[in-house]
C-alpha cells in the first residue's frame, strides 16, 4: 500500500479576515494534532489595534507568528502546508505565496476557496473567479513540473458561506427589508456554515493520503442545505418578524452592470455584478456527489439555526447591516 500522509506544520496565510479568523480559532482547539500551527504577518499591510489584540490572542492560543512578505522564503520555511483564507483584492497574490512555499519546501497548498465548485457551468469563465482559477491553473502548472511531482492541493467547494448569502453585496436589504435578487424565486444556491466549513477543513487536513495513487490532490465539496430565494425570504420573515420585498431581475442584466463597473474602474461593484451573474445562473449550488460521508462526526447546521445566530448576534448584526 502506497505509503499515506497528513498535514501537521501549518501556516495560515491571511489570518485576519472572516475566514481565517475562524480557521485559526478551530486551529488553536485542535493544537494537540498538528506539530506545528502557525499564522502569517503580512509585513507590508497596515497594522491596526484590532489586528494586534487578535494576533495576541492567536500567539496566546499557541500559534507561532511568522512575519515577512509573500516573497520571503525564510518565513515559509518548515511548514508542509500552507492555507490561503485571502480576501477579494489579494487572491492575486496566490501564485507568488506558492512559488515561495515551494523554494522553501512546501508540498501542500489550500488556496482561497471556500466557495463555488469553479467546474460546474460557466464558473470557470466569470470574473469573480478569475483570479481562483489563475491560483488553479498556477498550482497545476507546476504540479507537472518535474521537480515537484510531489506538491499537492486542496479545494473546499461548499457553494456560499451561509452568513454571506443575506448581505447586502448579494442585493439584500435587512435594514428595510427588501431585496433585489438576479434570479427566480425558485433559484437554488447551497449554502454551509463558515463553522462548519472550517470544521471540514480541518478533518481535511488530518485525513490521510497518498502521492502515489494522486491523492495529494483533492476537490472536496461539503454540502449544508440548497435552499431557493423563496425559502431563504420565509426564513428571514420567520426570524426577523418582518415581511421582506423581493424584486426580481432578469439575471442576464447583470452583464450590462458588470461592463458599466469595468469601465470606470469600480472593482468591487464589478465583482458584485459578476456574483449576480453567478448566482442567477445557478454557479452556487454545488454539484453532486459531495464528500460529508468522509466525515461523519460533522453534521452541518439548519439554513434556520444560522439565520437565527447571526441576528442574535451583535457582530453578526451589524455585518448583516440589521
Ligand atoms: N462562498 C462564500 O460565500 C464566501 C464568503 C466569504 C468568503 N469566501 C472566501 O473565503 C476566502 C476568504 O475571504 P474573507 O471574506 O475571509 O476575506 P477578507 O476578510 O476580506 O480578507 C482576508 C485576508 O486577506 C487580507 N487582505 C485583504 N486585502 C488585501 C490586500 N490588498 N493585500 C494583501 N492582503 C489583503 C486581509 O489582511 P488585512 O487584515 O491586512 O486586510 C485578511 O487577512 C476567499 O476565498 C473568499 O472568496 C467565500
Amino acid at each position: 500500500m502506497a505509503l499515506q500522509k497528513t498535514l501537521d506544520a501549518i501556516l495560515v496565510v491571511g489570518p485576519s479576515g472572516m475566514v481565517g479568523k475562524v480557521l485559526c480559532q478551530a486551529l488553536i482547539s485542535r493544537k494537540s494534532e498538528f506539530k506545528r500551527i502557525a499564522f502569517f504577518n503580512d509585513t507590508s499591510r497596515p497594522e491596526t489595534e484590532e489586528k494586534r489584540q487578535l494576533f495576541a490572542t492567536f500567539r496566546n492560543g499557541g500559534m507561532e507568528q511568522v512575519s515577512g512578505l509573500y516573497t520571503d522564503t525564510e518565513a515559509f520555511t518548515g511548514f508542509d502546508c500552507v492555507l490561503m483564507p485571502l480576501g477579494n483584492h489579494a487572491i492575486k497574490f496566490q501564485p507568488t505565496i506558492i512559488d515561495t512555499g515551494i523554494k522553501a519546501g512546501v508540498r501542500h497548498f489550500y488556496p482561497s476557496e471556500w466557495g463555488a465548485d469553479l467546474t460546474a457551468g460557466s464558473n470557470r469563465t466569470q470574473r469573480y473567479y478569475r483570479d481562483k482559477v489563475l491560483t488553479r491553473e498556477h498550482l497545476e502548472k507546476r504540479g507537472r513540473d518535474e521537480d515537484t511531482p510531489d506538491l499537492g492541493w486542496t479545494y473546499i467547494q461548499l457553494g456560499r458561506l451561509a452568513e454571506w448569502s443575506i448581505i447586502k453585496h448579494f442585493g439584500i436589504d435587512n435594514a428595510n427589508h427588501t431585496a433585489d435578487i438576479y434570479g427566480t424565486p425558485e433559484g437554488r444556491q447551497s449554502l454551509l456554515s463558515t463553522a462548519d466549513a472550517i470544521a471540514y477543513t480541518i478533518e481535511t487536513l488530518r485525513h490521510p493520503f497518498s502521492v502515489a495513487d494522486n491523492g495529494h490532490r483533492r476537490p472536496y465539496r461539503f454540502h449544508g442545505a440548497s435552499p431557493t430565494w423563496k425559502e431563504i425570504f420565509d426564513e428571514l420573515e420567520a426570524i426577523t418578524g418582518h415581511r421582506y420585498s423581493v424584486t426580481y431581475h432578469d439575471v442576464e442584466s447583470a452583464v450590462e452592470k458588470e461592463a458599466r463597473a469595468k469601465a470606470v474602474g469600480d472593482v468591487d461593484l464589478e465583482l458584485e455584478a459578476s456574483h449576480q451573474l453567478i448566482q442567477g445562473r445557478g454557479g452556487t449550488l454545488l454539484p453532486e456527489p459531495f464528500n460529508n460521508n468522509l466525515f461523519p462526526n460533522i453534521h452541518p447546521e439548519s439554513v434556520h439555526s444560522i439565520f437565527e445566530k447571526i441576528f442574535r448576534d451583535e457582530n453578526m448584526r451589524k455585518f448583516l447591516g440589521y
